[in-house]
């Protein structure tokens, strides 16, 4: 963590841990013809570690500090949903990467994959104040269901953002 917390510059006081029993540290499989859209994660800070790449496609895309903690900037939101490409990066990670970035901010996606071979990514998530969880309507999007956990913490996000 104190590695992870350095590289993002945080100081010690916004720095945790996602409290999310469903979050915050997930495996997440990709298989032939998936991806994932363009999306903001609901915690702050996301780590990626790389461990099997499909045979092609699932690049990550990503579009850095597009919106910040009070603004959601719906303009330049929908440039890049209706195509604009002049300020999305792609990256290609390898098994082995570590990637660490401002997911809550930096609008991403990960373009649909191709073949038998299944893309798989370690997902570690860190979050800006403690016992923040993920709100109940996206949790249930996320994974189907939620818990009482989540119930419990509503409304403990700093941000008004939309997630
Ligand atoms: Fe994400």
């Amino acid at each position: 963590m104190p590695f992870i917390r350095n590289a993002l510059e945080e100081p010690e006081d916004r720095f945790f841990r996602y409290d999310d029993p469903l979050a915050d540290v997930i495996i997440n499989m990709v298989e032939g013809g998936d991806g994932f859209p363009w999306h903001y994660d609901t915690n702050n800070f996301t780590v990626t570690l790389g461990i099997q790449n499909a045979q092609s496609g699932g690049e990550f895309e990503y579009v850095p500090m597009l919106r910040t903690p009070t603004d959601e900037r719906f303009d330049d939101v929908s440039e890049v949903l209706n195509g604009d490409r002049t300020r999305v990066t792609q990256l290609v990670l390898e098994p082995g990467d570590l990637q660490i970035f401002k997911g809550r901010y930096s609008l991403h996606k990960v373009n649909p994959v191709q073949g038998d071979r299944r893309r798989y990514v370690g997902i570690f998530s860190f979050v800006e104040r403690e016992g923040m969880c993920g709100s109940v309507e996206r949790t249930r999007q996320l994974y189907g269901r939620v818990l009482k956990h989540h119930c419990d913490r509503a409304g403990l996000r700093e941000d008004n953002l939309i997630d």
